[in-house]
């Protein structure tokens, strides 16, 4: 069969589940309002959270770097591409997290696949929870470790798991997301790092959507739920709520020597650009002097939930400013998804593979800078389209 004959038959097939997708063009700078397809309106999608992707001392700094030090790194980090700029948002990130140190990497996704396959190898047995993120999973694939998935933030079900992986010889790792990307639940750390320590396994927290944007610091889901000393390896990125581009693992100075010497994702690719690098800098700082975009932010999504709750619309288990909407039917999810668009609100529709089959969604994010009335319209627009698109057993009912 040739390419194009294999290509049309996949994609027919993936038509016929529902699940086709087709990327939307956007115009102007990351913001609360965007020109989507051509239409401007407010954006109730994406992941930088606090705002920072346009923020004046954002595009200062990248500016000025460019200027400095050019667009590219140039090589990777043990070539030619270690900049004096990597070293120094290095040590920065480190500094904000309370970790001995921290290593740069160029995507979460990057970090993910990196680090797991660092730490744990055939052997030995990584465990993770069934609603990790693709790249724990793929990451996971890569290691060629047993892997040893439990029900989505169940402690028991992970104790016994973890019980019977203290039996056996080689590493244990524990993997966990801090907030869980489309259901925006936060992982029930305390009772996971407890297990993980009393059973002698690693932990590894992938806290993509919970750094910048939770704890009194900022420094994500182990702050908030004070378990930072339980981490052994936090993962975030820098592209979402830092407003820039690339990802850090962080914990201890072993920890970073250890992955500059055996991640693949991390020896083998281009060192981040410099202009990315000093716009990380440059949110970092702004995170740390207006701790008020994370309250924000948090206010938002409860106003968000709140008003939905009001409307008789569940959110469950959201607790964070990613905030799910089960529509249940792919078709229903994004005839919903449109109408938002029409109204002048862009949320994703999501379906499968994102999430489970049966449960697309429509997953709305918050930002920082989206105001009550921005929230409110939304709100009424999506209930009213819930009603005029009702579930399509409810829609068509048998003769
Ligand atoms: C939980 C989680 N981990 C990792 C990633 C990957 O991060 P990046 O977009 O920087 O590759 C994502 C991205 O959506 C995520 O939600």
């Amino acid at each position: 069969m040739n390419l194009d004959a294999f290509a049309g038959e996949t994609l027919d097939a993936i038509r016929e589940r529902g699940t086709y997708r087709r990327m939307r063009v956007l115009g102007g700078a990351q913001a609360a309002r965007m020109e989507v397809d051509g239409k401007s309106v407010a954006l109730f999608a994406g992941s930088n959270y606090l705002d920072l992707a346009h923020h004046p001392a954002l595009v200062e700094a990248s500016a000025q770097a460019s200027r400095d030090y050019g667009c590219a790194a140039g090589g990777s980090r043990l070539i030619n591409g270690n900049l004096d700029l990597h070293e120094a948002l290095e040590c920065e990130l480190a500094d904000f997290l309370g970790t001995e140190a921290a290593l740069a990497f160029n995507t979460g996704y990057m970090a993910n696949v990196g680090v797991i396959p660092a730490l744990v190898g055939r052997g030995d047995i990584l465990v993770s929870d069934e609603l990790n993120h693709a790249s724990i999973i793929d990451g996971a694939r890569l290691s060629q470790a047993t892997v040893r998935v439990f029900p989505h933030g169940d402690v028991e079900a992970l104790d016994r798991v973890l019980a019977e992986c203290a039996d056996q010889s080689g590493r244990t790792l524990l993997v966990v997301d801090g907030v869980y990307s489309m259901d925006g639940d936060l992982a029930p750390l305390a009772g996971m790092v407890e297990s993980a320590r009393r059973h002698g396994a690693m932990v590894m927290l992938d806290d993509a959507h919970g750094t910048f944007t939770l704890g009194e610091k900022g420094r994500g889901s182990a702050e908030h739920l004070d378990v930072e000393e339980g981490v052994d390896v936090l993962v975030g990125t820098l592209g979402k709520s830092l407003g820039s581009f690339g990802a850090f693992a962080a914990g201890s100075a072993l920890l970073r020597d250890l992955l500059v010497n055996v991640a693949r994702s991390f020896i083998f690719s281009c060192a981040l650009a410099p202009p990315q690098v000093a716009a990380s800098r440059a949110a970092l700082e702004v995170v740390r002097d207006e701790p008020g975009r994370r309250w924000q932010l948090q206010c938002n999504a409860a106003r968000l939930r709140a008003r939905l709750a009001a409307a008789g619309v569940s959110t469950d288990p959201s607790c964070s400013q990613i905030v799910p909407v089960q529509i249940g039917g792919n078709a229903r999810t994004m005839r919903i998804c449109e109408g938002l668009l029409e109204r002048g609100f862009y949320a994703q529709g999501i379906r499968h593979p994102s999430v489970p089959e049966g449960t697309a969604r429509l997953r709305i994010t918050l930002m920082a800078s989206h105001r009550e009335q921005e929230i409110d319209a939304f709100v009424d627009a999506l209930c009213d389209l819930l009603a005029e698109h009702p579930p399509e057993a409810a829609a068509a009912p048998k003769a």
